[in-house]
């Protein structure tokens, strides 16, 4: 069976858009690696749109806007056409249903920066965009849920699809320390090191992410919901679900022999926001 790989991008402030990084320059070179491997779309879930009730959806809108992001100059994004993929989506919306979602389109939903971020840095030429499905959370955040999602659209992979979650392994808003960015747009500053907890959940994702394969990543991915560091690291779990339909997707029995999860870039933000990147597979897997 070959596969194609699967990220999960920490997206971080909307500053990550605008300015330099390890982990941006870690994005284009995710980037260049599909387009040399002829990817066939982007299928994304991030971190600023969950549905309803028992609800999942999938981006339909075939002209989406752009929500606007503060702090990065419009000239960064505004222009950058958008390249939804209509027949992935609903191919997605079936097999969601398929295993036994509640699923339907969005025909209105506009994109926000957690995903087009993450897509302007991989192909910062707008002509080499593969085609992008998105998909919501679900807003109960349910870990298992989302394993499940990913889980059902892991058979994406064969056909040269590639997955990525967009969230964050540290991301509380309320413990970011937001001055130096507020006061002089830095939001790499780190006038201090980031604290205890953070790095404690920061170290707590790596190892999951690392050193477990196949069913047992799941199992990990969702038991670090119960880390003790857990809500001082995600104050909401929406920045979390992504770690959990990662883990869906590449998590199968017969992922255990697959490559297992590598930390590729990592960079801090405002003190306490750590933006990791994991990368599970390999394109050579799909080629061979
Ligand atoms: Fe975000």
């Amino acid at each position: 069976m070959v596969l194609a790989p699967v990220h999960l991008f920490s997206h971080g402030s909307t500053m990550m858009l605008g300015e330099p990084s390890e982990a941006a320059d870690y994005w284009k070179k995710a980037g260049d690696e599909a387009l040399a491997n002829g990817v066939k779309g982007i299928v994304m879930m991030g971190a600023h749109w969950d549905a309803p009730h028992d609800r999942i959806e999938v981006a339909t809108n075939p002209k989406p806007a752009k929500s606007p992001v503060a702090y990065v100059h419009p000239s960064k994004y505004a222009d950058y056409p958008l390249n939804p993929d209509l027949p992935t989506a609903n191919r997605c919306i079936n097999l969601l249903k398929k295993n036994g979602f509640e699923a339907g389109g969005n025909d209105t939903f506009d994109w926000i920066h957690d995903t087009y971020l993450i897509i302007i840095r991989m192909f910062p030429d707008p002509a080499t965009c593969p085609p992008t499905t998105l998909i919501s959370m679900n807003a109960r955040f349910d870990p298992h849920y989302h394993v499940k999602v990913g889980a059902a659209l892991r058979p994406l992979r064969e056909e040269g699809y590639l997955l990525i979650g967009s969230g964050g392994a540290v991301h509380n808003l309320y413990r970011n320390y937001w001055l130096p960015m507020l006061r002089y747009s830095d939001n790499f500053a780190q006038v201090t090191p980031p604290e205890p907890w953070a790095l404690e959940f920061r170290q707590a994702v790596e190892d999951v992410l690392t050193h477990n394969r196949g069913p047992a990543l799941r199992r990990a991915a969702t038991r670090l919901m119960k880390h003790a560091q857990y809500r001082d690291a995600h104050a909401t779990d929406d920045h979390f679900m992504a770690v959990l339909f990662v883990a869906g997707a590449v998590g199968d029995e017969a992922d255990e022999k697959e490559e297992g999860g590598r930390l590729t870039a990592e960079t801090w933000e405002l003190t306490n926001m750590c933006n990791s990147q994991f990368t599970f597979g390999n394109w050579q897997a799909v080629k061979a």
